[in-house]
């Protein structure tokens, strides 16, 4: 019998943020870079972002596309702004809805219409994509944001037979975000006041968007093996936990990848020198060139201290609680601590606070800084991630490629990424409870370690030795969109 060669399904991206387009967090590293590697495997990829004021405007291909909202209509337009390393992007524009400075709030407060805005996108998606020869095999959405596009399909375009062979997988990112609204909401976004019930998206009295991306998708991923177990847990399942208990036999935990063209020490655009494994001395500048960046005095800088790195969204997902009830105690260590993030005012008062009172030991930038994220990879000699929770998490990936030893709490994919160093092998250092003396015993175990350079030469480097590279991860996603594509000949 002569195998079938399988053709490669073709697969439609909508997601809230993506690099180089826009980007808030992970999320938009994982759009950047996946479908790049899916294209590499023969995957046909367009990836649909909205136009926000962050991301460059590219020429209109289809105008005032018509979204039935809240009871009248809204415009659209979709634009195409190029195809990259073999990925289509489109960008819906709709000013009203997305041309503001912040993707999802500002100065730290959700947009009000955040229902409105996100539904306005899945619906241009959907009519973008129904404007195209052929419907993708595969829709693949990425958290709250876009799961009203499963939810649409099963609804207002139930009856289109474009969309009949087409099915939708839904990554979760962050179950922390589930988009929560009113009931009032959904005649707002054209849906039936059938849909709140306990199987729909009524959750404890309010609409869930997500659990009904949950309920609706063919297939859930989330971004690391351990997430995926501890979502269906009363712990970390946010309330959902039974919704996805109930749905586990489709849910499939894939790591991240991590894009090491953009995130590599040897070719990295944004840090001062360039290093490998076989010669580290381009760090010592990186970490100088750092320092001096972040503003600390000549003095300070030859004291040549460990350096703690952070570069965070400031959420309370994040861990900075245990940094606040044990900063006395970390800061009588001889080290520094760099710290870059933006979002929760609490935390953000925390670290300037500091600051003020370190100014030799302690440095903060509260802004979002793509050059300085990379120099504080580079530049630091530990990186540190105490996350409440962690679905995957990147700068620990990306710290490793640099030779900048993460001390992570063991949970989500910080644990499955993580390997503790045990004196020869092992990638950095984690600690379980969530405790602030938990924390400084993992920062103490590293401080020790760091005192003798060539045992900390030997977890920097074995670090820089793994390959997190999207290709498995891509070959894993490749399967599951097969095993959701009718084959020629199916029954
Ligand atoms: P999350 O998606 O929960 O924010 P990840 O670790 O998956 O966490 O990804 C965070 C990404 O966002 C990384 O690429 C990180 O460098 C970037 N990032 C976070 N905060 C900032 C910031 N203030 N400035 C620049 N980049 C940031
Ligand atoms: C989320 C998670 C983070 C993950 C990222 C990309 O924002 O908080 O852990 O790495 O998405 O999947």
């Amino acid at each position: 019998m002569v195998a079938r060669k399988e053709t490669p399904a073709r697969i439609v991206f909508v997601a809230s943020e993506g690099v180089p387009f826009s980007k808030t967090g992970g999320l938009a590293d994982v759009v950047g870079a996946l479908p790049k590697a899916l294209a590499a495997n023969r995957h046909p990829v367009t990836v649909i972002l909205p136009r926000y004021q962050m991301t460059a405007a590219a020429r209109a291909s289809l105008r005032n596309l018509t979204l039935p909202l809240q009871g009248g209509l809204k415009y659209a337009d979709i634009q195409e702004a190029g195809k990259t390393n073999g990925v289509r992007h489109l960008l819906v524009d709709c000013p009203e809805y997305f041309d503001r400075s912040g993707l999802y709030q500002m100065e730290g407060v959700d947009y009000p219409d955040n229902a409105e805005r996100f539904a306005a996108f899945c619906l241009a998606s959907i009519e973008a994509m129904k404007r195209q020869p052929r419907a993708p095999d595969v829709i693949h959405c990425h958290d709250w944001q876009t799961a009203l596009v499963p939810i649409y399909l099963r609804t207002l375009y139930a009856g289109d037979r474009f969309f009949h062979n087409t099915s939708v997988l839904l990554t979760i990112h962050n179950l922390g975000y589930q988009g929560i609204f009113p009931p009032e909401v959904l005649s707002r976004i054209s849906l039936r006041p059938e849909m709140f019930t306990v199987d729909g998206l009524e959750y404890f009295g309010k609409v869930n968007l997500l659990k009904g991306g949950i309920l609706y998708s063919n297939a859930i991923t989330t971004v690391s093996k351990k997430y995926s177990r501890e979502i269906q847990t009363s712990e970390f399942g946010f309330g959902l936990e039974g919704v996805l208990a109930g749905r586990r036999e489709r849910i499939h935990g894939i790591l991240n990848g991590v894009d090491y063209e953009e995130w590599s020490p040897g070719t990295d655009r944004f840090i001062a020198a360039h290093y490998t494994p076989q010669d580290l001395t381009g760090k010592q500048k990186c970490k100088r060139d750092l320092l001096e960046s972040m503003g600390f005095r000549q003095q300070d800088i030859q004291r040549e201290r460990p350096v703690l790195g952070i570069v965070s969204r400031f959420a309370s997902q994040k861990g900075f609680d245990l940094i606040a009830e044990v900063a006395d105690r970390l800061l009588t260590e001889d080290l520094t601590l760099v710290a870059l993030g933006s979002g929760d005012r609490t935390y953000e008062k925390l670290f300037l606070g500091l600051a003020r009172k370190h100014p030799d030991k302690v440095a903060v930038k509260v802004a979002y800084d793509n050059v300085l994220a990379h120099k504080i990879e580079a530049g630091a000699d530990m990186f540190l991630m105490p996350s409440r929770y962690e679905p995957c998490g990147l700068n620990q990936i990306y710290s490793m490629k640099y030779g900048t030893v993460p001390i992570v709490r063991a949970t989500g994919g910080l644990d499955d990424t993580v390997e503790p160093f045990d004196g020869t092998a092992g990638t950095g250092f984690k600690f379980g409870p969530y405790s602030g003396d938990a924390l400084m015993r993992a920062v103490g175990q590293a401080l020790k370690v760091y005192r003798q350079r060539e045992v900390w030469r030997r977890v920097m480097t074995n670090g820089m030795a793994k390959d997190f590279s999207w290709d498995q991860s891509a070959k894993q996603f490749s399967e599951i969109y097969r095993s959701l594509t009718p084959q020629a000949g199916d029954p």
